[in-house]
């Protein structure tokens, strides 16, 4: 008589015997490799959802194929790397700025520094610091004001392609600082100001040129209409 066990033992040997074991071998490869294959995140809102601050087409693009380009060049440049298997964390802080490590720390970047970016930005026009982040704003900056002219300054020095950034560093004290291409202050090995980010601003041209072209003031303006302090004020919050 076939028992349900028996029957399941069979129909488990009919089928182990009926695929190359090559391609078991490489099933078992790619779920074996699935923790350390990073992906693109959701974005959360629609891309138009930041009109008419940042435009429906400049998301789409910058979303899906330039944020989407650093994920999938990350994963390529990670294969047979050191630092393949770490956080993303991880990585940006190992990372040095030599011929092998280039790719990584680029993509990385790229990678970490846009996952910031699109949650700092919110649907329906921005709010102000509240709570312990805007008290550590006065107390650093004097008032939110002085520190945002601070920050739209920094913005638009920048010179080239490279981000502007609000963080924290090791005494727990704000500061802003730029980088340069998808640096961040998370690269002790890299960058001279070092803390963690909780607000950055993207100023390479493929973030606003289509609708601002060369007008990078104009771009930064709006963009300060569409900063979610709400989350901004939780990763400062995280920190402490
Ligand atoms: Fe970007």
């Amino acid at each position: 008589m076939v028992t349900p066990t028996r029957f399941f033992n069979l129909f488990f040997l009919i089928m182990l015997f009926s695929f190359p074991q090559s391609e078991i071998n490489a099933q078992m490869m790619v779920q074996s490799q699935s923790s350390s294959v990073f992906t693109l995140p959701e974005l959360g809102y629609e891309f138009s959802a930041l009109e008419p601050y940042i435009d429906t087409e400049t998301m789409k693009i910058h979303y899906s194929k330039h944020h989407k380009a650093y994920v999938d060049k990350l994963n390529t440049s990670l294969e047979n790397h050191k630092l393949k298997g770490k956080s993303l964390e991880t990585i940006l802080e190992m990372v040095m700025e030599n011929d092998e490590d280039m790719s990584v720390l680029n993509n990385a970047g790229g990678h970490y520094n846009h996952n910031m970016f699109w949650k700092i930005l919110t649907p329906g026009g921005g709010t102000q610091p509240s709570g312990s982040l805007e008290d550590a704003i006065i107390k650093k900056f004097g008032s939110f004001d002085e520190f945002s002219t601070k920050f739209v300054k920094a913005a638009t020095g920048v010179f080239g392609s490279g981000w502007a950034w609000l963080s924290v560093d090791k005494n727990n004290e704000l500061f802003i600082s730029t980088t340069k291409n998808q640096d961040n202050p998370l690269m002790k090995n890299v960058v001279k100001m070092t803390g963690t980010p909780i607000l950055c601003i993207d100023v390479w041209e493929h973030a606003y040129y289509l609708k601002y072209q060369n007008k990078r003031a104009d771009y930064i303006a709006n963009f300060k209409q569409a900063i979610n302090w709400d989350v901004v004020s939780k990763n400062y919050e995280s920190i402490k």
